[in-house]
């Protein structure tokens, strides 16, 4: 366990582990769906960005672990949660919602996080996760001309 990142109220720490257990879990059915959502692209320009994003959760995945690690000293396992939605269009829709929700949770948690570098990690998180859900908007609209 690294000294650093043990904030000194238990109770947030606890919040804080538990916080991060539905972040490394959303992140991982991201890293899933978006495979699923870049097989049913429409065109190459949108495959690839969309192939670009599932780069960044991944990275946000391994993030999101190692901190977890370093406060817990135990590695957590997420399973998937969530069914992919079927069709283009419905993956989109559900990847926008994802994303700004994501966008509120980590922003809150990034709040609640007493340790600057926890801040920042989530705060930072947060900005992709609002530029993903703007890069699917647009391919949403896109779609519906
Ligand atoms: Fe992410
Ligand atoms: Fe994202």
């Amino acid at each position: 366990m690294m000294e650093g990142f043990r904030p000194a109220d238990p109770g947030m720490n606890g919040q804080l582990i538990e916080r991060l257990r539905t972040a490394i879990t959303g992140e991982y059915n991201a890293i899933h769906c978006y495979e699923v959502l870049m097989n049913q692209a429409r065109t190459d320009h949108e495959r690839r960005r969309i192939s670009e994003i599932r780069g960044d959760e991944m990275h946000h995945f391994q993030v999101f672990s190692s901190l977890y690690q370093q406060m817990t000293g135990e590695t957590y396992q997420p399973q998937q949660t969530e069914a992919c939605p079927n069709t283009y269009m419905e993956g989109l829709r559900h990847a926008i919602e994802d994303e700004q929700n994501t966008v509120d949770f980590y922003m809150e948690t990034g709040d609640m996080a007493t340790n600057e570098q926890i801040k920042s990690i989530f705060y930072r998180i947060a900005k992709d996760e609002q530029n993903h859900a703007v890069w699917f908007l647009y391919f949403y609209a896109l779609s519906r001309r």
